[in-house]
């Protein structure tokens, strides 16, 4: 039992799941067509309160039929944060369009104010459109991330996009089920407030369809168009007649059954990562060198992911100390290495990162699974207790 490896993010499948999926083998609707897909739609629409919903083989797909609805294309401007996963990068890049590189808050999400700063000195706005005056490329939208669950102060970044006319499409990937708590959205879930919001159901994300992901809009045109270009923007079925380029980013009927037993748990899920969390705290409380981060969304977050926090900001230590717990057979991870150092991004252009740098050397995420026992948390912690972060 001492030596059990303990994962970082797990799927855990112990609803209805075999159920559905059965029921969608047996009655042979295994592929891109079949009502699970409908109805997942639905309970996940109904869920966010949201209008539309158009499920979809991934997040990064959701992201990319996104910036291709609302015509992100050649040469375009697209502001993103450093801190998160390339997936979010990555569609701007197919679309051909140019990312710019912001900082975070000191939430870990995208900061608005670093944002306001270079749209009101290296842009302007014509009226309609807002411009990089350097480039005269066009600034089209901004994509906030809501990193592990927390959430993006997402009034100034709509108030922004107001003024410069700019399309907001939230990746919301990592925050199904989290509320924002900023003053004209609060208890609205992430993903609803901008022009779309974008899930992923990856097998680490809380809840999963092995791989997946839904897009939401309260504009109905645009979960049309994006069903339309998900399935080859196919306008006959019988004569096969296409009038745009589309993509197979469809979800499938099996993962959509899964989908929906998985979402029927959602609620309990953010509820037991809710008290692991809080356990954690409570356990390393005293710890030296480290500090156990708390979610600013609080009691609004959904609790995905766990961020501990070197107090030192020795990325040598962080990096003992990764080894050390591999050693130990507990799985941690440090952030994602920052987008804007990523060979692929290095010539585009970035704004001053330095808080995103200072969380990278700091920040290591450790096991935070719906499964985890509370004798899991206990061995986490003891490790934890037992290393030398250094300092006080
Ligand atoms: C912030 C972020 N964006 C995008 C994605 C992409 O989602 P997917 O893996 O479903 O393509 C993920 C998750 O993997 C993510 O964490």
């Amino acid at each position: 039992m001492q030596n059990k490896f303990i994962p970082l993010s797990v799927p855990n499948i112990k609803g209805n799941e075999l159920k559905y999926v059965t029921n969608a083998i047996k009655t042979e609707w295994v592929s891109t067509a079949g009502a699970d897909i409908k109805t997942f739609e639905e309970n996940f629409a109904k869920y966010l309160n949201v209008p539309y919903s158009c499920a979809v083989q991934s997040g990064t797909a959701g992201l990319h039929l996104c910036l291709r609805h609302f015509g992100i294309s050649q040469g375009d401007i697209v502001l993103v944060p450093s801190l998160t996963f390339i997936a979010t990068v990555n569609p701007v890049i197919y679309q051909n369009a140019e990312p710019v590189f912001f900082d975070c808050d000191d939430n870990m999400c995208l900061d608005p104010v670093q944002v306001e700063k270079y749209l009101s000195e290296e842009c302007s706005f014509d009226g309609e459109k807002t411009f990089e005056k350097n480039s005269k490329k066009q600034v089209k939208a901004v994509m906030p991330v809501h990193i592990f669950g927390d959430t993006c102060d997402m009034d100034k970044i709509m108030q922004l996009a107001e003024k410069y006319k700019l399309i907001v499409i939230e990746d919301a990937t990592e925050s199904l089920g989290t509320k924002f708590i900023s003053e004209n959205y609060k208890g609205k879930y992430t993903g609803t407030a901008g022009h779309a919001g974008v899930f992923s159901f990856n097998g680490n994300k809380i809840i999963t369809t092995g791989g997946g992901g839904m897009v939401v809009s309260n504009d109905e045109f645009c979960i049309k168009h994006i069903k339309y270009l998900s399935q080859q923007a196919k306008d006959d079925d019988v004569y096969f007649i296409n009038n745009e380029v589309g993509y197979n980013y469809r979800m499938t009927n099996i993962q959509a059954a899964l989908g929906i037993a998985q979402l029927e748990q959602l609620d309990s899920f953010i509820e037991i990562k809710k008290n692991n969390h809080k356990l954690y705290g409570k356990l390393l409380k005293n710890s030296k060198g480290v500090e156990f981060v708390n979610f600013h969304a609080a009691d609004y977050a959904n609790y995905w992911f766990y961020s501990l926090k070197i107090k030192s900001g020795d990325i040598s230590v962080r990096d003992k100390f990764i080894k050390y717990m591999s050693e130990n057979k507990v799985q941690v991870r440090p952030l994602w290495k920052l987008n804007h150092t990523q060979k692929p991004f290095l010539h585009f252009k970035k704004t001053d990162c330095s808080n995103a740098e200072k969380f990278y050397k700091q920040i290591v995420n450790i096991p935070c699974s719906s499964n985890l026992s509370e004798e899991d948390v206990e061995r986490v912690c003891s490790l934890i207790s037992n290393f030398d972060f250094g300092g006080k």
